[in-house]
Order: structure tokens, then sequence, then C-alpha cells
């Protein structure tokens, strides 16, 4: 028997297995190679139909799932809430419904709400794909991240990740501690105090807010944007001393004396959380995590697409 996903949604990190993490990464290396033929394209997902419902912005994810569904040969819509009948009052189970009646499969769903993604998967006969739900989990952004540092590390397991930055307010950082710490890595938090969650240790990851000793410790640092759109308070003084003391900068990085690799899920504020001699330079892999987006999202939808299609 082939080898499946232990969960029949992509709804978090959390609730998979280590397994499940491996036989995406597996599925992604065929789908890599699929992606850098002159022909990109597999006719996998032939009989599937997908929404892409984004109720929140988005250039990667939707870009990145859009093109993996088009390699995969799915039909494809698209959903933007900004011009669709929820201006109207829609609720999002009528909205979800009215597509699925028109013989959609598969929901990949961004919205601005924490457990919107799970709530859909109960209430509507589909499978549901987490893009990422408020400051809750975006589960395709952790697995791309851990595909990448297995890519340019060769493993995944006792890699020491450092996450900087807005680790409040981030759903990259959640999925991220979730894929690291079930994948074997060791993980530490580095921010401002303020943007620390006080019950972070009990997630199994270090503390460290002294950004050059953690820079020192680890061999990769996934470095995080300030979520300003999820702040309603000030969470510290300025921009420019939040650069000063947890931006990311070639001076620090020359001065701890060995080699990281630089990531960032993007967007990046230059000059804020990285300068730009970081994010453009060699150590930085922001773009190879963009292009293996690609690849880990087809490899996650062609495996949840696995237990839908008829024998
Ligand atoms: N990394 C990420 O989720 O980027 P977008 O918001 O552009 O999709």
């Amino acid at each position: 028997m082939t080898k499946q996903l232990s969960v029949p949604h992509l709804l978090g990190i959390k609730g998979m297995t280590q397994e499940d993490l491996e036989l995406i990464f597996e599925t992604a290396d065929q789908f890599k190679e699929v992606i850098n033929r002159p022909i990109k394209k597999v006719p996998s997902l032939r009989d599937i139909t997908i929404v892409n419902l984004f109720f929140e912005n988005s250039t990667r994810t939707k870009l990145s799932f859009e093109l993996a569904e088009k390699r995969l040969s799915a039909d494809i819509i698209n959903f933007a809430a900004s011009s669709s009948s929820v201006q109207k009052g829609e609720t999002l189970i009528d909205t979800v419904n009215n597509i699925l009646a028109m013989k959609v499969d598969m929901v990949v769903m961004r919205h601005p709400d924490v457990g919107a993604a799970k709530f859909l998967s109960r209430h509507v006969n589909a499978t549901i794909v987490n893009a990422g739900d408020g400051t809750h989990e975006h589960p395709t952004q952790a697995i791309l991240d851990a595909y990448s540092i297995r890519e340019k590390l060769g493993k995944v397991k006792d890699v020491k990740v450092l996450i900087v930055g807005d680790i409040l307010h981030s759903r990259v950082a959640l999925s991220n501690i979730y894929a690291l710490n079930l994948l074997g890595a060791k993980v530490k938090v580095c921010g401002p105090p303020s943007l620390i969650p006080k019950n972070i240790k009990s997630l199994g990851v270090g503390v460290e807010y002294n950004l050059e000793k953690a820079l020192q410790w680890a061999d990769v640092a996934n470095i995080l944007r300030v979520q300003n759109e999820r702040m309603d308070v000030k969470y510290f003084p300025s921009g420019r001393e939040y650069a000063q003391l947890y931006g990311v900068n070639m001076h620090l990085l020359d001065k701890i004396g060995k080699e990281i690799v630089i990531m960032h899920p993007g967007p990046i504020n230059r000059g804020v959380e990285i300068t730009s001699e970081v994010a453009d330079s060699k150590k930085a892999i922001i773009l190879d995590q963009v292009e293996n987006g690609v690849a880990t999202r087809m490899a996650v939808l062609y495996l949840l697409a696995e237990q839908i299609k008829p024998n």
C-alpha cells in the first residue's frame, strides 16, 4: 500500500506526525525534479477542483498554491473576499457551501481568524488546507522552511534553529516550532520581551533576549517581520530602536565569526528586522524558500487528494 498522510486536512502542524512531514518531503523531492524539467506539469490532480479562498492579503502563499495546483493539472478557481459577496454580509459557511455546490473538492484558505480552517473542516464537505489562520498556524510555510533547511544542510535533526522577531503575533513561528520539534531540531526564539509569549518554553524551545548571543548559538536564523497590522498597542518604542536591538545586519554576522543560514518567510521590511545587505547576501536562502514553496505545496495537495480520489 502506498504511504498516506495521517490527517484528512492540513489544518496545522500540530496533530501531524514526523512521518507525515517526511512523506511530504520525499514527495516534494519528486515534484521539485518535475518543476525543473522543460515540461513542468504532471496530470496527478486532473480530476480535482480547488478553490483558493483568501480573506487576507498574500503574495507568496497565494501564488505558490496557484502554481502548485496548475503544475498538478487541477482545475482551480480563485476567490478574494474583498471583491465577493462577503462584503454583503454572507457568512463563511454559506460562502464555502455555495462554492462547493459548483463541485469543488478542496479549499485552500487564508483567514484572519484563529481556528477558521478547523471550523470550516467541521462544517463543510471538502478537504481543507490552512494557508494561514490569524496568529495561529501557517503549516505550509513551516513545511517549506523545514524542507529548505533539509536541502541546505542535508538534515533537520539536531540543527540549531533560531527564530528571531515578533514571535507573539506570528503563525509562522508557531508552525515552525511544531515542525522543527517533530523533526528533532533544537529551537530557540529571540526578540523583545514584549514580543515573546510568556509560556513559550512550554513548547520545548529556549529563549534568548540578546541577539548576538542567540546568533552565536544558531546554525540557522529564521527572521520574522514585525506584524504591525496585528498590534493594537505599542510593543517597542520605535522601528529604529527595534532595528538597533533586533535587526540582523552584516556587522553582527561578521562579529559572531561563524557561518549561519539566513531565512525569512517574507514579506521583508528591509532595514527593520533585516538589512538589505543580509537579505541579498549568499548567506540568505530566502528565494530558495519561495522556490521550495511550490514543490512542497504540490506534495501537500497531491497527498491530500490521494485520500479523496475514487479507487
Ligand atoms: N510568507 C507568507 O505567508 O507570505 P504572504 O503573506 O505573501 O503569502
